[in-house]
Formats: structure tokens, sequence, C-alpha cells
């Protein structure tokens, strides 16, 4: 079976495609080396070839790249012509203790995206001092003024999730989705209630560093680990543990006409019901990600990724 074209949005009437592209890297100098290791170019036909190749979701947030991340998309969505949904975040730093501090906040990012309104506005942590209730409300208040097509939150645990949707329905607001961390390596979701809630609520689970910062590409060993930041986050023992996980991976992806590791691990966190988002910082690897649509994986050949990523889970 075919994935779909395209997905709803939570039960919101937004169409998104079943994998987006996530653009934290998009100008970050600090965690992804940006205008060393890739430039604007770069970034630039990665959104070019991922549109092209039907990819119509894009995910940013304020933070990312301090603002660069959301310029190059308004750049780019305004030279392109082919329609986009773009969702970004608001970031609770504890300085910011009003809700027009939110209203501020999504002003400056419609500017730097060239927008009149977002299709979709995510809060980024369930983070004090300000309530989870306090942010949820002031995200109501936006959408009902029409700057906001539809509400997300990120990081928020099933409780939390919870209590957002509630909230928000009493505004009649569908809480349309929550971001949280999820892939093969990395499956809390599916323990923690944050799946199952989304599923029972109509809520779609975003899942973010689906590629699990790249480790999932096969590319990274214990002779080839990742620098900067992700060479202290995955020690070389925990690369040469997943090796078997990758060797399915690849063995799956080519029993399907020579899908990678990465299309497969993207496809395996589609057919779990989610919204992948995987970060690409070239044409390269958005033309590659882009791969993991139009195809699905077996029941067998989900069970038995599951089975063999069971022993490698990280907190
Ligand atoms: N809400 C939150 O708190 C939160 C947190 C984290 C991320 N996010 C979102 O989720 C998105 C994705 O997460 P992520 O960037 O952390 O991790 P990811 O998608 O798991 O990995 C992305 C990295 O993997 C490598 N890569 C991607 N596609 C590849 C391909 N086809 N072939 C080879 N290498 C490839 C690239 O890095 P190298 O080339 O350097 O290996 C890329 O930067 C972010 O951009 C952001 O939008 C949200």
């Amino acid at each position: 079976m075919n994935s779909p074209a395209t997905v709803p949005l939570g039960r919101t009437n937004i169409l998104i495609s079943p994998l987006g592209i996530g653009t934290w890297a998009w100008g970050d100098r600090f965690f992804w080396n940006y205008g060393r290791d890739y430039h604007a170019d770069d970034v630039r036909s990665a959104f070019a070839t991922a549109v092209a190749e039907g990819i119509t979701f894009f995910d940013t947030a304020e933070v990312y790249g301090m603002g660069r991340a959301e310029r190059f998309l308004g750049e780019m969505v305004a030279q392109s012509e082919q329609p986009v949904v773009i969702a970004t975040k608001f970031f609770p730093f504890p300085w910011r203790l009003r809700r027009a501090a939110m209203r501020r906040a999504l002003k400056l990012s419609l500017k730097r995206l060239g927008l009149e309104s977002v299709d979709l506005y995510q809060i980024h942590f369930p983070w004090p001092p300000r309530s989870t209730d306090f942010w949820v409300s002031a995200l109501g208040e936006l959408v009902a003024e029409g700057l906001v097509r539809a509400a997300g939150v990120s990081n928020y645990n099933a409780e939390q999730m919870r209590r957002a949707h509630a909230l928000l329905q009493t505004k009649g607001v569908p809480l349309a989705s929550n971001q949280v961390h999820y892939s093969l390596l990395h499956r809390a979701p599916e323990r923690n209630g944050v799946l199952n809630a989304c599923r029972e609520l109509g809520i779609t689970l975003i899942a973010y560093s689906p590629l699990e910062m790249g480790l999932l590409t096969g590319k990274y060993t214990p002779e080839n680990p990742p620098g900067g930041v992700r060479n202290r986050r995955y020690s070389r023992a925990y690369l040469a543990r997943i090796r078997p996980l990758i060797g399915l991976l690849r063995e799956i992806g080519q029993a399907h006409g020579g899908k990678t590791p990465a299309q497969v691990a993207l496809n395996w966190a589609i057919c779990k019901g989610t919204v992948p988002i995987p970060g690409a910082k070239n044409a390269r690897q958005a033309q590659s990600n882009a791969g993991a649509l139009g195809w699905r994986l077996s029941d067998d050949e989900i069970a038995a990724l599951d089975a063999a990523s069971e022993p490698l889970q990280r907190p």
C-alpha cells in the first residue's frame, strides 16, 4: 500500500505531507555547524528539492539559528509557487511572563516568515514559570484572532497534552499536534502514553529527531563518529551496539528496491501513525528523505524493527 499524498493535521482542515522537513539546522552554528559544513545555498536547495518531491510541511522555531531558519523559510516561501504548510514555535523563556509576550513573539516570527498568519503555532516546551494552562489559553486566543490556523504543543507529556486538549476544546479549538522525540532508538512515546493519547484524541504526533540525529542513516560508526555536540551524546560503544539494527534496516531496504536505512527508519515512523520531520541540510538529504514516501513496510517488518530496537532504547 502506498502512503497518501497528504494527511490531515490533527482534527483540522489543514492537509500536510505525511513527512515534513525540520529546519533546526538552517542557520544553527552551535549544534549543527552552519557556515562551516554547509551554507545558505545548501539550505535553499534543500527547500527547493523537498517541495519538488512533494514535501510541503516545514517545521521551524523562533529560536532556530536565532531567527535565521524562519528568515530562510520566509525568503523561500515567497519565491515558491507551491503552497506549503509552515509550523513554527513559541519559546517560553523565563522572562516571558505576560500573555502579550506570545503575541509579540508570533508577530516577530510572522515578520521573519513574511506571512500574515501561520498554519501551526506550537508551544516549544511545557516549562515554568508560567503554567501550561497559561500559554495554552494565550495560544487559543491567537487562533481566535486569526493569526494562527492551528494550535500545537511540543515536548508535552500525556497528562499535559490531555489538559491542553481539554482547555482548547472549551474555546472550540482542536489541539492539532504534539511534537515529541520519536525514533526507532527513542520509542518513549509508545510507553509513556503520548502516542496512545494522540491516537485517541485525533492529535498528530509530529516525530522529531526521527533519524536520531543522523545515527539511523548508518553513516556513523565507532570508526566514523559524528562531530560536535553529537560526539558527546552518542558514545562509540553505542554506535557499535546499533550495528545489528542498521544491518536490519539495510536488509529490509533491499527488499523494497534498495531503500536506505534512513528511508526505512522514516517509513517505520509513518507506519506508526506519526509525521516524522527529519532535518535536511542540503538537496541530497531532502531528496533521500523524500524516498521514505510512496511505499509501506509490512507488519512483519515493523515487528522485526520493534524487536531489534527494543534493547537499544535511549532515555
Ligand atoms: N520540538 C523540539 O524540541 C525539537 C527538538 C529537536 C528537533 N526538532 C525538530 O525536528 C527536526 C529534526 O530533528 P533533528 O534535526 O534533531 O534530527 P534528525 O532529523 O534525526 O537528523 C537530522 C540530521 O541527520 C542528518 N541527515 C538527515 N537526513 C539525512 C540523509 N538522508 N542522509 C544522511 N544524513 C542525513 C543530517 O546531519 P549530518 O549530515 O550532520 O549527519 C541532519 O541534520 C529539527 O530540524 C526540528 O525541526 C524539534
